[in-house]
């Protein structure tokens, strides 16, 4: 057999510095009689549209050739369209073509973004917990989570933030926030805009699950309630929608910006060949489908809450979701997180860890669900392994 190549020392600084190994083989890691998968934030099987994508390619590959080659670095314009379109009719927004780049998913997108903003020695400010953390990793050395109560991210304590870490910019998920679940309200917003309008820090706004709305409030974008100055760069997805494999996403923001942008993304042009299915797939089903998944979906979270409540009860806290892919649980005693989540592994329920959402790894005694992927029947089954774990820790 050959030796292995020593690489360790030949290493960037960069690539040393972000070291994470253990990577490459997680998602193999699982135990292979899995009860409950309330892990990822992934889409439902059966709301996948299989049929209809075969439709797309077959309507879409056979005069194209050019889906099979590079494409333009700012995305396919059929599917600037289809986001605009999407933009007027959720949401009555009126934007320009080139406010919007087509990214390879939306963490292309997040990526993209912060690395226009931070250095590596900036801090960046977040939300209290927040998927984000995995990405700012990645960026800068120091990431700040700014505490929520029940209405969004604190405007004093972000204001705190900026005076004594003087974040390179504000990144957050203000509507079905994950892991948190939570929505920031409309009067949040606007004090949360004020804030970082007073001290020119730009806003990355995530928002990954805006069509996934099932009940309650969804108030506007911050990017809308800005007004489209540039201070918000919004990122959206098509992962929700069609899947994550279809690697589709965007940013909005000012053309001006957007123009500073687009010379990181170095990618020969974000897939074509996705692009053009996702368009046409769009153009013929993008209401119904999100109605679909709408109710898919929301009957799932129902699901889980009923569960919650049943075999959960006392042991945690948790509020309702409006919309998204999440329930996040605040265990009555934080240091059993660690415990529980053995507990839930070993009998085949995959949970994930609070901390992972934290720069810093902190534990705050949560832990977030997953009610998008599993059947009815795993939900029910994995939050009763769930509410035992707790019970068994308690002892
Ligand atoms: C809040 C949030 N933002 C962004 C993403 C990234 O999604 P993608 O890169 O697949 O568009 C996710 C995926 O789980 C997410 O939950």
């Amino acid at each position: 057999m050959t030796d292995e190549f020593e690489f360790e020392s030949l290493l960037s600084e960069e690539a040393r510095h972000r070291a994470a190994p253990g990577l490459m083989v997680s998602a193999s890691g699982a135990p292979s009689d899995i009860v409950a998968d309330l892990l990822v934030g992934q889409p439902a099987e059966e709301s996948l549209p299989l049929q209809a994508m075969v439709e797309a390619a077959k309507n879409t590959l056979p005069d194209r050739p050019e889906l099979l080659l590079y494409g333009r670095r700012q995305g396919s314009l059929d599917l600037v369209e289809i986001v605009r379109e999407k933009l007027r009719v959720f949401e009555g927004l009126e934007v320009d073509p080139e406010q919007i780049i087509i990214t390879n998913g939306s963490g292309q997108g997040l990526d993209l973004t912060l690395r226009t903003f931070a250095n590596r020695d900036q801090a960046v400010a977040l939300d209290e917990a927040s998927f984000g953390a995995l990405f700012v990793r990645r960026i800068s050395d120091y990431g700040c989570h700014i505490p929520w109560d029940t209405d969004g991210p604190l405007p004093n304590e972000l204001e705190k933030a900026i005076s004594e870490q003087h974040p390179a910019l504000f990144y957050t998920i203000p509507t079905f926030q994950n892991p948190m679940g939570q929505t920031t309200t409309i009067q949040r917003r606007h004090e949360l805009l004020e804030v970082c309008r007073k001290h020119r820090i730009p806003i990355l706004e995530d928002d990954a699950y805006y069509e996934l709305h099932y009940d309650g409030d969804r108030p506007p974008s911050m990017y809308e309630l800005d007004g489209g100055s540039g201070m918000v760069v919004r990122a959206g997805t098509f992962s929700k929608i069609l899947g994550a494999g279809i690697r589709l996403g965007w940013i909005l923001t000012s053309s001006s910006l957007a123009d500073r942008i687009l010379p990181l993304k170095t990618d020969g042009g974000t897939s074509p060949f996705s692009s053009a299915l996702a368009t046409h797939f769009m153009q013929n089903h993008m209401e119904q489908h999100i109605a679909e998944l709408q109710s898919i979906y929301r009957t799932r979270r129902d699901v889980m809450l009923e569960a919650l409540d049943a075999h959960v009860g006392q042991n945690a806290t948790w509020q309702k979701p409006n919309g998204g892919f999440f329930v996040w649980i605040t265990l009555r005693r934080p240091g059993l997180v660690s415990t529980v989540l053995e507990r839930c592994r070993a009998q085949g329920v995959l949970v994930r860890s609070g901390s992972v959402f934290r720069v810093d790894g902190a534990n705050l005694g949560s832990i977030r669900l997953a009610f998008s992927h599993a059947t009815h029947d795993q939900i029910r089954a994995g939050v009763e392994i769930l509410g035992q774990a707790i019970k068994a820790s308690t002892q």
